[in-house]
């Protein structure tokens, strides 16, 4: 009998050198250096430089790198004008695959699939994802958009165009943290979909608009913001254990909990939890970490033997919240760091390219004939 990989689990397509994931182990590196060492001293610069080139820069490549990035941030003035006239009830995700597809429309390389074009539409990318997001956010606020601005990183010049002032270091340094845990998983569903596009040798913008996609769904990049609404849902932590059970007794799914890969704690949850409680306990817990604790030992206790641990999204929604990003923009900002992986990943994979073309068990009729409209029941 033909084995069917629900889901394609456990299916090995490809060979990569960006990112390691043990999911019973909780281990996850990128170029073999574990994630906690990158969120520790990298940054999200660094970190897009190493995926793309698959080694960590020197000084004077990452000076370069960065330099490239800060003077692609500007966006083609007509796109801006199109981000002002979105209707302003639209999720940001459908802003955002609207405005990356648009994008594409002024960049002259945007047809060439060569690896260096593929490389400068990457560094384009990555610097104006940033500008696009903050803008799609200005604009549906209906607040006047902020232009980029040179001298800041890439974390604190994006907090300063959606909020329309500077960072503290602190702020912009969590916010660089969250960029960096969320900048490559592997061959996840919204990068697998940026593969599959690019296997067909179309052009960056679909690749990357395909992504935006995918990463879209609750089940992948929009379980952040299905995390905030169910803390909302349940209002305050003495009602959380019985809100969790009630749903786990109606066979519901608790968002940002399980992982097709991790079956134990995702390293990169326990990164944002470590700062979450570090905030928390800063500024009094919040609500929302109090619910969150009691969350995720009441999942622990009920379904931690099926291996379902909190994930990234689970503790990122409440440190977004901190850094006063509204909650429709979580799942953008996770394309925003997400974007580096998207692009490291095409160009690796079409240096070696294979048409992505799965198959499926045909299960339907056979032997049928034609049978005309006006004899049909
Ligand atoms: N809540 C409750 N039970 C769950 C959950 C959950 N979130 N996730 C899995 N389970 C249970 C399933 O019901 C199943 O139980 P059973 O064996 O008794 O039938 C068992 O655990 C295995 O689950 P699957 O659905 O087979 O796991 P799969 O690998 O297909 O799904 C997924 C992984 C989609 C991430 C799932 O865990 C889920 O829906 N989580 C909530 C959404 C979420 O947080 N997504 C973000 C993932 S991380 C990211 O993309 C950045």
């Amino acid at each position: 009998m033909t084995e069917i990989a629900k889901g394609l689990e456990g299916v090995l397509f490809t060979e990569s050198k960006l990112t390691f994931i043990n999911g019973t182990e909780g281990i996850l590196t990128h170029l073999g250096i574990p994630i906690q060492e990158w969120a520790e001293n990298s940054t999200f610069e660094e970190l897009s430089y190493a995926l793309l080139h698959a080694k960590l820069p020197s000084a004077a490549e990452l000076a370069k790198f960065d330099a490239e990035l800060r003077a692609n941030r500007e966006l083609p003035a007509k796109l801006v004008e199109e981000i002002a006239s979105f209707p302003a009830n639209v999720h940001p995700m459908q802003a955002l695959r609207t405005a990356a597809s648009y994008l594409g429309l002024f960049d002259p390389q945007a047809e060439e699939t060569s690896e260096g074009a593929r490389y400068a539409i990457s560094i384009r990318m990555i610097a104006q994802f940033s500008t696009m997001i903050a803008a799609i956010a200005r604009a549906r606020r209906g607040e006047a958009i902020v232009a980029p601005r040179a001298d800041l990183t890439h974390a604190a010049n994006f907090l300063y165009m959606l909020r329309g002032e500077e960072p503290t270091p602190e702020q912009a340094r969590l916010f660089d943290i969250a960029l960096v845990l969320h900048a490559d998983h592997g061959m996840n569903a919204s990068t697998f979909t940026a593969i599959a596009t690019s296997s067909t040798l179309s052009d960056m913008y679909s690749c990357m608009v395909s992504a935006i996609g995918a990463l879209k769904g609750p089940l992948h990049g929009g379980a952040n913001e299905a995390v905030m609404d169910m803390l909302d849902e349940v209002g305050t932590p003495d009602k959380a254990a019985e809100y969790i059970n009630g749903k786990l007794d109606r066979k519901e799914k608790i968002m940002g909990v399980g992982h097709r890969v991790y079956k134990n704690f995702d390293p990169r949850s326990r990164v944002l939890r470590d700062y979450a409680e570090h905030v928390a306990n800063q500024q009094g817990k919040s609500n929302y970490y109090q619910i969150l604790e009691t969350i995720e030992k009441t999942v622990i206790d009920r379904i931690g033997s099926k291996g379902i641990y909190p994930n990234v999204d689970f503790y990122s929604g409440t440190v977004y919240s901190d850094l006063g990003i509204p909650k429709e923009f979580f799942t953008p900002i996770f394309a925003l760091a997400r974007i580096s992986g998207w692009c490291a990943s095409v160009i690796e994979y079409t240096r070696d390219n294979r048409l992505l073309r799965p198959d499926a068990v045909y299960t339907g009729a056979t032997d049928q004939h034609y049978v005309d409209l006006k004899d049909r029941q």
